[in-house]
Parts: structure tokens; sequence; C-alpha cells
């Protein structure tokens, strides 16, 4: 069958795509976010549904309507990520990490909300790291042969830090695409080259976000068989 061709070919198989971008508190009314729409993790989910696979949606801060037959599990945090991930992963045939985790959070979070004080400059946000949730979930695989994906949106030199990327991550594939101010970020559409941990590479031409989405299980099914 032709790629982008929706077959049953993960009948029997649980997946885990996360989806959203993370929120990262600072005070009960303010936090640190990113971009995401949570549309391409969303698609990937619709996508796996309607090949046959039992999916497992992390989602953080999306407002995108649950798809049909796909157990949401809400998350804010890059930590709740973290955890809803490690505890879906054991049954998991592949894990796809779509989200845009926060790389950094709030040295501190503030229990009421931050004032202004006359005359003061405000405190500068001490940051700390995030977990790397993608390494860490390929690092230590809940199961043998199960698959992990990883993205990567990136600016300058997108391929060879694409490589470098997947390479750090351990991850099995990596989606690379290219963003700037109009691309990738609340768009229906998308343009990626999917990176191979065995030296593939497998373009994708500039179209509806599920149609990654089809190349993407297509490359985990190989991987899976
Ligand atoms: N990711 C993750 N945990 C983090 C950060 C990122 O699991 N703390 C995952 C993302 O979900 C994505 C992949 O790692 O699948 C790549 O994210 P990216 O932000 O491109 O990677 P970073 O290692 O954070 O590199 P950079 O410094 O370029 O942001
Ligand atoms: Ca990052």
């Amino acid at each position: 069958l032709a790629r982008g061709v929706t077959e049953p070919d993960l009948v029997g198989r649980h997946v885990v795509v996360s989806a959203g971008g993370t929120r990262e508190p600072l005070d009960p009314v303010r936090f640190l976010g990113n971009r995401s729409s949570g549309k391409q993790g969303y698609a990937l989910a619709r996508t796996a549904a309607a090949r046959g696979a039992r999916v497992t949606l992390i989602a953080a801060n999306s407002t995108l309507p649950a798809p049909a037959g796909v157990d949401v599990v809400p998350v804010g945090t890059a930590v709740q990520l973290r955890e809803a991930v490690l505890r879906a992963a054991p049954e998991a045939d592949a894990v796809v990490m779509a989200a845009a985790v926060a790389d950094f959070r709030p040295a501190a979070y503030a229990a009421g909300k931050i004032k202004k004080k006359d005359g003061q400059e405000p405190e500068p946000v001490t940051l700390v790291r995030n977990p790397d949730i993608l390494a860490e979930i390929s690092a230590d695989r809940a199961r043998p042969g199960q698959v992990v994906v990883g993205f990567a949106a990136e600016t300058d030199d997108v391929l060879a830090n694409g490589r470098a990327k997947l390479k750090r991550k351990g991850c099995d594939l990596l989606v690379v695409n290219e963003v700037g101010e109009l691309k990738t970020f609340g768009s229906e559409e998308n343009e990626a080259v999917v990176l191979g941990a065995d030296g593939s590479e497998t373009a994708v031409a500039h179209g509806p976000k599920e149609a990654l989405a089809e190349t993407v299980w297509d490359l985990v099914a190989e991987r899976l068989n």
C-alpha cells in the first residue's frame, strides 16, 4: 500500500501521544508557556485511532475537542506530563512526543499573586531545568521493541541540528520541521523531514498535519513489524 493510505495496521497496538504545550506557573494567575496549538498531536491521535490503535493522548493545555475513541489525559506542567507519560508507557508499543515541553520552569511558585511595588523594578525570575522526558523514555524503554518518536522545531541548520538531536535524545525517529513566525504554530499544515536512527530520511511535502501523521505511523508500523 502507498504511503498516506489508511489501513488498519495498528490493530492490537497501544500508542501514547503527547500534544499541546506545557505551562509553568509563576503564581496563581501567570505562567510561562509556548505557542504549540496541539493540532499535530491531535492529528497523530486521530490517525492512529483510524488505523486501529488504542490511543492514549496526553494533552497539555489544549482546548481542541477529544478525538472519538481516544483516551485523553489532561496535564498542565512538564512535570505532570512526565508523570502521565511514564504511567502510560509500560503498556505502549509506541510513544510519540509531539508536545512542546518547556525546557525550564520558574524555580519558585508564588502562592499569592505577584504584586507591583511602588517605585521598584521587578524581581528577576529564576528558572530551573525541566526533566527531558523524551531522552528518559528513550534510554529506559518500558518494553522491548517499543518505538519512540520525537519532534523538533528548528530555525537554522535544520537537518544538522535534527541529526544531532536524534542522537542526543536516543529516540528511533525524529520529525524535524522548520519554524518561523508564520510557519507551523497554530497552522493546519506542516512540512517536515523524518530522520531515523537507522540513517533514513523521509521528506513529507507541505500539507495537512494528518498527512505528516500518516507518514509517522507508516514509519512506526514498519519498525513494529
Ligand atoms: N522534550 C521532552 N522533554 C523536554 C524537552 C523536550 O520530552 N524537557 C521532547 C519534545 O516533546 C520533542 C523533543 O523532545 O519531542 C525535542 O524537543 P526540543 O525542544 O526540540 O529539544 P530540546 O532538547 O529541548 O532542544 P532545544 O534546546 O533545541 O530546545
Ligand atoms: Ca526545548
